[in-house]
């Protein structure tokens, strides 16, 4: 009797216990959430009559919405050039769609590239340029895909081009097929979240300046304010550089090429984060400097942590301003459709 009586308390203790240890990730999440980026972008700022699609955007950026999509799943009519599936955004989205997932399965070199590359045409612009962002101008504009920067991306920018060859009939973009791709990528790679996606960018092929693109080996400081004038936080900044969880290098240090950012780096995990910060890196895993930098900067250390143990809150964060983002100050928000993210074939 008073064993099951010590039992049953034991039992309420272990159970209080775990609760607590929720709430407090709780609340450390949200912590956390709440250092994130509030600042609308382009033709969001102001705008008092915004369509729907507007309207979704503006609400995951400040916040009062998740990017992250649901369960849903669109099956399309099975034809391809049929009017049917001109008329409907979806249907022709999800034959692109079809494409992202074969050549993406595995999470293999070019969905690496496809999400690196969502990245570089979004992130070469800031608040003081009127045009660029995610225009497809890193695949348009030879002059921008040869840039240093872009080094490594030139297997995925050859698959844009012929994606866009066989595509654009249908009406679809360079700079949302850029974005789209990159979303579809990073659910291809096992862990990775679903995003709502958007279609509507206007494509743009001019050249970006220099410097807005981030350089492995700046400090902290500098990489905040870089990203700060494209409307991130430094907590936007720590959840995005997550992204090095599926990442290989070439270029920072040549004599170690192939070298990956992680020991887990065909699947979309928090590894990346707590191996960047560890005294005890694994061996041939790669540290960029900036990345290193964030880990232990008195301003990113803290968030560095808790992104490395907790996937979801990092998720929440770590996508929505730069796949969600249309080219700011080129858009309208006549994304006539929103695309849902049901587009996704069963198997996501
Ligand atoms: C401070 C910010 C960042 C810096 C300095 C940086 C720098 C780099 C560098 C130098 C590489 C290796 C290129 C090579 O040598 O082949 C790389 C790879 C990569 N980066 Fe970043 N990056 C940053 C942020 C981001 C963000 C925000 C994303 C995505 C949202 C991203 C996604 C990737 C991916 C997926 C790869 C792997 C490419 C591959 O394996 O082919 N990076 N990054
Ligand atoms: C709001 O936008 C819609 C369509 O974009 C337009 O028809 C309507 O006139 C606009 N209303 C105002 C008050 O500007
Ligand atoms: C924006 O980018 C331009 C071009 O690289 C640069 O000259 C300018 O200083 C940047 N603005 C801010 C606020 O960082
Ligand atoms: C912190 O990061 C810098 C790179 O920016 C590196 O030089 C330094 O060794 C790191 N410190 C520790 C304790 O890891």
């Amino acid at each position: 009797m008073r064993t099951q009586h010590l039992l049953a308390i034991a039992a309420v203790a272990k159970e209080a216990h775990s609760f607590s240890a929720r709430a407090v990730a709780e609340l450390q999440r949200h912590a956390v959430l709440s250092t994130r980026s509030t600042q609308l972008l382009g033709d969001l700022v102001g705008d008092s009559n915004l369509t729907a699609a507007g309207q979704s955007i503006s609400n995951i950026l400040v916040g009062t919405d998740t990017a992250v999509g649901n369960t849903d799943v669109y099956t399309p009519p099975d034809v391809q050039d049929s009017q049917k599936c001109r008329d409907d955004e979806c249907c022709k989205w999800s034959y692109a769609v079809k494409m992202f997932e074969q050549t993406y399965s595995g999470c293999n070199d070019l969905a690496r590239q496809a999400i690196r590359l969502g990245f570089h045409d979004a992130a070469a612009w800031n608040l003081t340029q009127p045009n660029g962002g995610a225009d497809g101008s890193v695949v348009l504009n030879d002059e921008e895909a040869a840039r240093f920067e872009n080094k490594g991306l030139a297997d995925i920018i050859k698959q844009m081009q012929q994606w866009h060859d066989q595509m654009s009939k249908f009406g679809v973009g360079m700079a949302d097929l850029i974005q789209m791709s990159a979303m579809a990528a990073t659910v291809i790679c096992p862990g990775g979240p679903r995003i709502k996606a958007f279609v509507g960018r206007e494509d743009h092929d001019d050249l970006p300046p220099e410097g807005l693109i981030p350089s492995p080996f700046s400090d902290a400081q500098t990489n905040i304010a870089l990203f700060e004038a494209k409307t991130f936080a430094a907590t936007d900044l720590v959840a995005l550089v997550g992204a090095h969880t599926v990442s290989q290098q070439s270029f920072v240090d040549p004599s170690k090429a192939g070298e990956a950012q992680d020991t887990t780096n065909t699947v979309w995990d928090v590894a990346f984060y707590g191996e960047t910060a560890s005294p005890n890196t694994p061996p041939n895993v790669f540290k960029f400097p900036s990345d290193l930098s964030l880990s232990n900067s008195s301003e990113t250390s803290a968030t560095w942590q808790a992104f490395g143990a907790d996937q979801n809150g990092w998720n929440m964060v770590c996508f929505p301003r730069v796949f969600i983002s249309p080219a700011r100050h080129r858009v309208t928000f006549h994304f006539t459709d929103l695309m849902p993210s049901p587009i996704f074939p069963p198997l996501f």
